[in-house]
């Protein structure tokens, strides 16, 4: 689990990346498609919504690391719930985009090389290590959400 120290450094170094945002999200899909040029036609021909897309959800779950936890309610709406939010994301993906398993390995090895490129020595190996957590429960979340609903029901179970 990420400790308060890695969030911290998440929403740090986010601040750094927020002012090169679009040059980020350029490098993270020019890297992608290098690592892995057949996951390009899983996306759309145009790019540029796809990138602000990106931001915006990065935004938001940045924006929710830095909750203090005497800030969390039991009714936060569900488009505002991070978990709620992140699993739905990992269906849609499964569903509607049909990203194979594989690719959140490739997706976040991109997404640190965009940020290091991006931030450069402020991209320190704490920062590295505490992005690198958060990618990985993210990524192990829209997993989980691709999966729910999915379990066929036992036939002694069934009607
Ligand atoms: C933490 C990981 C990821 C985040 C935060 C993320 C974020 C997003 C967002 C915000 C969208 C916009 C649509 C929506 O919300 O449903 C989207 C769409 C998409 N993502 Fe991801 N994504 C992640 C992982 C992946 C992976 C592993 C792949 C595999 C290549 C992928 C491929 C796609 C595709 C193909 C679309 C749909 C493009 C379209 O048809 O418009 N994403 N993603």
């Amino acid at each position: 689990m990420l400790t308060d120290t890695d969030k911290k450094l998440v929403v740090e170094s986010w601040r750094r990346v927020v002012p090169i945002e679009a040059t980020a999200a350029d490098l993270f899909y020019k890297r992608l498609f290098e690592l892995e040029p057949a996951y390009r036609k899983l996306f759309p021909p145009r790019l540029d919504e796809q990138k602000k897309k990106l931001i915006r959800m990065l935004q938001f779950i940045v924006k929710s690391m830095d909750w203090m936890d005497s800030q969390w309610q039991d009714d936060v709406a569900p488009e505002e719930d991070l978990c709620i939010v992140v699993l739905a994301m990992g269906k849609r993906h499964d569903r509607l985009y049909k990203v194979p398993e594989a690719s959140y390995d490739t997706v976040g090895e991109a997404l640190l090389w965009a940020l290091e490129q991006g931030l450069g020595d402020a991209f320190t190996p704490e920062i590295r290590a505490a992005w690198t957590k958060l990618y990985n429960v993210l990524a192990t979340t829209m997993k989980m959400g691709a999966k729910a609903g999915a379990v066929a029901m036992h036939p002694a179970q069934a009607g």
